[in-house]
């Protein structure tokens, strides 16, 4: 039997459908609120209770620290699969037989050579560009080399314009980054693996030969895996919300980049190396800045830490906390920051404020140590985010589109002013 809810407004009453998902989680659909109350609307600051879709894509259980992508638990895909496997299986809902993961990657690397013309864009950025300004911007000038839009209605519009972002947003990632450092603007290599390119990629000089180091393969195939899909957070929203337009693929995805950007979101992972090599300037006192962090009148945050969704542990730290220590065991850095992070963790773990307020480590609190230890800039981290992020994004917006969700367009309550009167500009 399906359930109701019931709300009374103005001594009405009024009944609503609950929707139930897979996972038995409820939703009050309000669809009809505004009409059947005569125009009253909710307000949900930060949409902490608000669902904007039904999704297949990927399930989490905050409470209990649960992530799968299409019903596949993320500490199995990250041990047992590899990013290009995940990246299809978030897409197109299925795990790929060897043959089809074989088109996909071969399709990626036909699709994956960037206009030469996009190095002119780049040049004219200042080398103190931020990356994530960069990379959004040459993610929506790919719009201008690919004007035609894509048929949402034919599957082979739909593929070849994700075959195409997968080719090509490496390669921007790569120049994004060698672009800052000076290095020659090159292409890739199409005899490797996807992870491997994007790392011959990225470090390649002009006058050494690349030699590729299965760990860092390895650890960046899972932080990217880790990164791929996280339902629908700010810049996943965005994403969805710029697509309902029927924007294109590639500005809905340059506008998620800019979302991702922020402190708060992708960010952190900048700002809590920061934050660690801070701490280590300063002397290396925890306790100072954890004092700072509970501080009411103090704007600094304990970066890495919090999560609007995770109440109990963020899974994805767990793995990545792992994988920090072995990835600098394995390649025998010790690493001040790593300690300093450990200390700081378990202090927060033991802070009644913490406690109080569910605060726990996210999996931005370590991916960081794991970039420097790679060699990868700390104004990269978040490029990297991105990286990971993409083929959610992409999944995100297909299922939107498949949908034929409506557009976005939230309401407000209005709390300016009242009608007033036109004052000529001599009266003001
Ligand atoms: N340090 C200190 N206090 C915190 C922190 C923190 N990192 N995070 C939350 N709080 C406090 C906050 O001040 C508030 O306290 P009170 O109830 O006394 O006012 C309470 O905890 C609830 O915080 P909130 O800001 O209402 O929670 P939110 O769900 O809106 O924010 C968050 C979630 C992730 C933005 C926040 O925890 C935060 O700013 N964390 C630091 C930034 C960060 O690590 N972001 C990466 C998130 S994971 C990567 C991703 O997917 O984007």
């Amino acid at each position: 039997m399906s359930k109701i809810a019931t709300l009374e407004v103005n001594g009405q009453k009024h009944e609503f459908p609950i929707l139930v998902g897979s996972e038995n989680e409820s939703a009050i659909n309000i669809k009809t609120l505004r009409s059947v109350t005569g125009g009253v609307t909710t307000i949900d600051p930060g949409y902490k209770n608000t669902g904007s879709c039904e999704s297949s894509i990927t399930f989490l259980d905050g409470e209990k620290g649960i992530l799968r992508y299409r019903g596949y638990s993320i500490e199995d895909l990250a041990e047992k699969a590899d990013f290009l496997e995940v990246a299809y299986l978030l897409i197109f809902g299925e795990l790929p037989t060897q043959e089809q993961l074989d088109k996909f990657h071969s399709d990626i690397r036909e699709k994956s050579i960037v206009d030469d013309d996009v190095k002119k864009i780049l040049d004219a950025f200042p080398k103190t560009a931020h990356p994530m300004g960069v990379l959004s911007s040459l993610t929506s000038a790919l719009t201008a080399f690919n004007p035609s839009s894509v048929n949402v209605d034919s599957e082979e519009d739909m593929y070849n314009s994700v075959v195409k972002i997968l080719g090509k947003f490496p390669v921007l990632v790569a120049w994004t980054m060698r672009k800052k450092h000076g290095l020659p603007l090159d292409y890739g290599d199409n005899s490797l693996g996807y992870v491997e390119n994007v790392l011959k990629m990225m470090f390649k000089k002009p006058n050494e030969e690349y030699v590729q180091n299965q760990i860092l393969v390895d650890a960046l195939d899972k932080l990217l895996i880790l990164h791929a899909d996280h339902e629908q957070n700010c810049s996943t929203s965005t994403v969805r919300i710029v697509g309902s337009s029927h924007a294109g693929l590639f500005a809905s995805l340059s506008a998620g980049i800019s979302a991702l950007w922020g402190p708060l979101h992708g960010g952190a992972n900048q700002a809590v190396l920061e934050m660690l090599e801070a701490i280590k300037e300063d002397g290396g006192d925890t306790k100072k800045y954890m004092a700072k962090a509970k501080d009411k009148s103090d704007p600094f945050r304990l970066m890495g830490f919090g999560h609007r969704v995770y109440k109990n542990f963020d899974p994805r730290a767990k793995i990545i906390k792992k994988s920090a220590d072995e990835v600098l065991g394995d390649l025998g850095i010790e690493d001040p920051i790593l300690d300093i992070a450990k200390g700081l963790e378990k202090e927060a773990l033991e802070d009644q404020y913490f406690v109080d307020r569910k605060l726990y480590p996210n999996v931005d609190f370590y991916s960081g140590i794991i970039y420097r230890a790679m060699g990868i800039p700390t104004d990269m981290f978040t490029v990297m985010f991105a990286l990971g992020r993409l083929p959610g994004w992409i999944a995100q917006w297909r299922e939107m589109r498949l949908r034929k969700e409506p557009i976005g367009r939230p309401r407000q309550l209005y709390i300016g002013e009242t009608y007033r009167p036109f004052m000529t500009i001599k009266k003001r």
